[in-house]
């Protein structure tokens, strides 16, 4: 991606610890001339990277309904949880926001991955060959998604997760840290897989599973079609029923 026109910067929406963290993503990524420079970040809690002495080359842009997007702003949101997520990509969105998709130079992306706006590939990710990332997927730093996989929008995928091939997750999943994603699995919309879990069979829009395997936490209020086509293990029965 080098294909970003004179005057335009990325603002970080969100100066927590993901805010920081995309400071040296988007320098990283600028560097390696695959982003435009960074143009500061915004806030609703005020300038809170101040109290850390060591980001007072990032401008702090104000809180984010006074903000007025400009033509060359692209902006990223430094938040890991899909509602938060999707609720202020709507707060700028209505406000003619554009947004970036940033792919840190150390990932390994496949040329036949499609993915769409606002999107972040975090050190060391893999998205795999035709893979389908949707808008605003995170994809953290060390994880992998195989083959033919799709992402739903607004999801995210912590650190160190592996999504294996073939795998459908929907809209607005979590997926926690070191979590495996066996192949062709199912994840129904809104559903968060606790970390560490592996997940062997399809997971119920809404519902919270955790644990190896994993087991269900919350139920969910919305079905979805078990796929007949994700083998069950011995005894595995109706975990997530
Ligand atoms: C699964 C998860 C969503 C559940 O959160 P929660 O609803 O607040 O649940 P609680 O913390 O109250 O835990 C409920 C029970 O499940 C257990 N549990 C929670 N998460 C677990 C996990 N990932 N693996 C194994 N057991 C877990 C707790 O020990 C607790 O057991 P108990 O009832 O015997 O005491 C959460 O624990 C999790 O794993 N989140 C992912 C965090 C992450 O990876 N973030 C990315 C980095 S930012």
């Amino acid at each position: 991606m080098s294909d970003f026109g004179t005057g335009e910067r990325i603002i970080i929406v969100g100066g927590g610890g993901f805010g920081r963290e995309l400071v040296s993503h988007v320098g990283d990524t600028h560097r390696a001339g695959m982003a435009p420079p960074l143009g500061g970040y915004l806030d609703d809690a005020g300038d809170v990277m101040a109290a850390f002495g060591h980001y007072g080359h990032v401008a702090f842009l104000g809180r984010l309904d006074d903000y007025q997007p400009r033509p060359g702003d692209l902006f990223t949101l430094a938040v890991g949880a899909p509602r938060t997520k999707k609720a202020i990509a709507e707060r700028l969105k209505i406000r003619g926001a554009r947004f970036a998709t940033i792919v840190h130079p150390s990932a390994i992306t496949s040329p036949t991955c499609r993915m769409g706006e606002g999107v972040i590939v975090g050190t060391h990710a893999g998205p795999g060959v035709d893979t389908v990332l949707g808008d605003f997927v995170t994809l953290n730093s060390y994880s992998g998604v195989g083959h033919d996989a799709s992402i739903g929008d607004y999801t995210t995928i912590s650190g160190h997760v592996d999504v294996t091939g073939g795998t459908r997750i929907g809209e607005g999943v979590f997926i926690g840290s070191n979590a495996s994603i066996l192949p062709r699995v199912k994840i129904g919309d809104w559903a968060n897989v606790g970390a560490g879990s592996i997940v062997y069979r399809t997971i119920r829009a809404g519902s919270t599973v955790y644990a190896p395997p994993a087991k269900l936490l919350k139920k969910g209020q919305l079905a979805l079609a078990p796929d007949p086509a994700v083998r069950k293990p011995d005894g595995a029965g109706s975990r997530f029923p």
